[in-house]
């Protein structure tokens, strides 16, 4: 079985994370597939909107940090690269339904979605931090904006979770329902959006997502940080730590 399901139900392209063994952790493979399916989404004229989620309990524990030990070591590209871009760039509108945790790179892709709906669930995480990184995917210029400086700083720096029905007091996500309507809510609304005129929701998608200043940019800053910091002792340290299950200890760094 994959570890990204992709299905077509009539007009929506249905993206699932589904490798729940270990929380759908995203590995190269699973960015790579999700990548072919947005530009497949944004190629298809009988596609109208793709529809994000994860199976099992978690939306995703965001990038496999085994993943990132390997990259650290042999200094290789970062895999979210290409998929951050085709992300940003999704030209059709992306629903996200988003249960149990969204962590790292699960809260992150979130700011880029068009409509969030969260079951109660729903537990959203930025460790960046904690893991001896810095934010991605514009998420350093997109929270600020969106839920202000000291809230951001909290949410980023000190890395604090935020529950669902606080992402929905902010403005994160559209709407918070019982888990057991999370999947039946997402469709409906993206049924809602398919049957409406396409052209005219894509060219709003696009003026909406203009003004939002120089995401691209940012990411790309972002990346250059995140890559060398992946080298770091600091984010080795926190790294081995998840790997043996114990608590960083970042005492002996200056
Ligand atoms: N990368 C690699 N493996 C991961 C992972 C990740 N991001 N998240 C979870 N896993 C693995 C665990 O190592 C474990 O594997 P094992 O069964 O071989 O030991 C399995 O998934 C189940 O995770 P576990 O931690 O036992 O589940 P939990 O319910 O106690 O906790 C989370 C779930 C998501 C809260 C926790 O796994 C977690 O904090 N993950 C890391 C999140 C993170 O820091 N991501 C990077 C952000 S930049």
């Amino acid at each position: 079985m994959s570890d990204v399901l992709v299905t077509q139900a009539g007009s929506v392209l249905e993206v699932l994370f589904n490798r729940p063994e270990k929380k759908n952790a995203l590995t190269a493979a699973m960015y790579a597939a999700v990548v072919d399916a947005f530009r497949h989404a944004d190629e298809d004229p009988a596609i109208r909107v793709v529809l994000l989620s994860g199976a099992g309990d978690t939306f995703t524990s965001g990038n496999d940090i085994k993943d990132f030990q390997s990259r650290a070591a042999t200094n290789e590209a970062s895999h979210a690269s290409p998929f951050l871009d085709a992300l940003s760039s999704l030209a059709k509108p992306l629903v996200a339904a988003v249960n149990g945790a969204a962590i790292g790179v699960g809260t992150t892709m979130l700011a880029h979605a068009d409509l969030g709906i969260a079951a109660r669930s729903a537990r959203f995480m930025m460790p960046f931090t904690a893991l001896g990184l810095v934010p991605e995917a514009a998420s350093s210029l997109l929270f600020p904006r969106l839920v202000g400086h000291q809230r951001a700083s909290a949410l980023l720096l000190l890395g604090d979770p935020m529950d669902a029905e606080t992402a929905r007091e902010w403005g994160f996500v559209n709407q918070v329902v019982p888990d057991a309507d999370l999947i039946a809510t997402a469709r409906g609304i993206a049924a809602r959006l398919a049957a409406l005129p396409p052209e005219a929701v894509r060219q709003t998608k696009d003026l909406i997502k203009n003004g939002r200043g120089d995401v691209p940019g940012r990411i790309a800053q972002e990346l250059v940080l995140f890559r060398d910091r992946l080298r770091y002792p600091e984010a080795a340290e926190a790294f081995q730590a998840f790997v043996e299950k114990r608590k960083p200890d970042f005492s002996k760094f200056a």
